[in-house]
Formats: C-alpha cells, sequence, structure tokens
C-alpha cells in the first residue's frame, strides 16, 4: 500500500477537515454521536500513519467556533469525547514520539476539556516527531481578526509606519506561527468548500477532496490523498517552463 506514495515527497504538513461523522451514522440508523465515535478511531489511524510516513505537522479540524451553535447534546458529547480521547491517547502519542499543541479559542471550551488538553501538551512537549494540532472552536475569521487587532495594537504603541507592514507582521500573531503553511488540504464526504478553516495559511495549498465519509477515512485513502498530491505540480503562481528549466 504504502509502494504508491513517494517517501521523499511527503508534504510536511498535512490539514484535514474531517467531515461527514453524522452521515455515517444516518447511514447506519445510529445517532449522531456514533458517528463521532467511530470519527475518532479515524483519527487514531490518519495520526499514526501520518506520524509514520515522516509528516511533520497533522492539524486536525475538531471543532469549528461554528459548531458552538449545535444542539447542546451533541456540543456536550462531542466535549466529553475529546476530554475522555486526549486522556485515553496521551501515552499513545509519547510511544509514537508525538508532540500534541491546539489552535482556537481554548479558553472557551469547558475546563475539563481545558485541563485534559494542558496536561497531555505538557506530557508531550518534549516529543520530536510529528506535531498534532487540534483546531478546537477554531475558525480562519476569528483567527485573522484577533491578529489584525494585536497588530494595530502594537501599530498604535509603538507608532509604526503603516506602510511598512508586511505579511509576515500578521503572521506572527496567528496561532500557527510556529508551523508552516500545510502543503495539503483534505476534507472528507464530498463537500467542496473551505469552512472558515485556516484561511490565510492554504493560499498556496493543494486541496484534495473525497466522498469518503470521516469515519470511514483510512491509510489508504491517507496514502491516495498524498498521491494525488505528489502528482501535482506546485508552480506558486510561476509557469510550467520557470519550474522545468533545467539550470
Ligand atoms: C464533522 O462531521 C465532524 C465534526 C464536527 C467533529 C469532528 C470530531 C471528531 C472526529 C471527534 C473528536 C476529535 C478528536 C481529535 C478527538 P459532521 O458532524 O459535520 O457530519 P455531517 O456533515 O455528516 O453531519
Amino acid at each position: 500500500m504504502m509502494s504508491k506514495i513517494d517517501l521523499t515527497n511527503i508534504p510536511k504538513h498535512i490539514a484535514i477537515i474531517m467531515d461527514g461523522n453524522g452521515r455515517w451514522a444516518k447511514k447506519k440508523g445510529s445517532l449522531r454521536v456514533f458517528g463521532h465515535k467511530s470519527g475518532v478511531k479515524a483519527v487514531k489511524t490518519v495520526t499514526e500513519a501520518a506520524a509514520e510516513i515522516g509528516v511533520k505537522y497533522l492539524t486536525l479540524y475538531a471543532f469549528s467556533t461554528e459548531n458552538w451553535n449545535r444542539p447542546d447534546l451533541e456540543v456536550n458529547a462531542l466535549m466529553q469525547l475529546l476530554v475522555s480521547t486526549i486522556k485515553k491517547e496521551t501515552q499513545t502519542l509519547i510511544k509514537n514520539n508525538i508532540k500534541l499543541d491546539a489552535i482556537g479559542n481554548i479558553q472557551s471550551l469547558p475546563k475539563a476539556c481545558q485541563r485534559e488538553l494542558k496536561s497531555a501538551m505538557e506530557a508531550t512537549k518534549e516529543n520530536t516527531g510529528m506535531t498534532l494540532v487540534l483546531a478546537l472552536s477554531y475558525s480562519g475569521r476569528w483567527e485573522m481578526l484577533n491578529a489584525f487587532k494585536s497588530l494595530l495594537k502594537e501599530a498604535k504603541e509603538q507608532d509604526l509606519d503603516l506602510d511598512s507592514i508586511e505579511a509576515k507582521d500578521i503572521e506572527k500573531y496567528l496561532m500557527t506561527k510556529n508551523f508552516p503553511d500545510p502543503e495539503l488540504l483534505i476534507r472528507t464526504s464530498g463537500e467542496m468548500r473551505i469552512s472558515n478553516f485556516l484561511l490565510w495559511q492554504i493560499a498556496y495549498s493543494e486541496l484534495y477532496f473525497t466522498d469518503v465519509l470521516w469515519p470511514d477515512f483510512g491509510v489508504d485513502n491517507l496514502y491516495d490523498a498524498i498521491q494525488a498530491y505528489q502528482q501535482r505540480e506546485r508552480r506558486f503562481g510561476k509557469t510550467s517552463e520557470q519550474l522545468n528549466k533545467v539550470s
């Protein structure tokens, strides 16, 4: 299975919009919460597979700012699932040399969730393999709005010349400031939207959409996405001739 991907050209950072848990459950005649529980299994599989092939950063959209508008029952179940999964899997993260990190409005999460997250981040902070970034109560516009506010504050306090502001001055206030931009963004379940995820960071990412529902997404599907990425020509605004010129 692994032979279909080129191990010398693995994206350093993969971001995933894990979608379709609800539809997966409905198809099985089950409650949405069951879909999320099965989604956790896919999180585990994909995280371990990504670390194994040398991905350095894996960012998972686990809960968006807009997800707070779901019925209380579902929001609570998702938060509980987060707490129990982080607790249960911290040892697996350590075993696999994976460092846990988070982006989003962490203070808005229930206290138990914040506690578990903090303790797992602390326990894995020396790990040097892959960094698993959970996007929790996250949205790209929320993140950019906060970055702009911080930058404006700095500009005002230090009387900065506004014309001297560059993109990197905005980036230093993004929650992803310590991570490179993702080369590959995957969305499952057939929806072709970005849904307020990493808006700034995906400027040049390759987008990969699949009909597979998140709980069904496995190692082979991850390899398919990486294979598709490896067949793309990343031009960053240049022409194909410029890229292929032998110097
Ligand atoms: C989208 O499916 C999925 C979510 C909103 C939550 C994703 C959460 C998990 C996979 C579990 C927790 C994660 C971790 C990292 C422990 P949907 O509910 O929007 O599906 P639908 O579009 O079919 O209704």
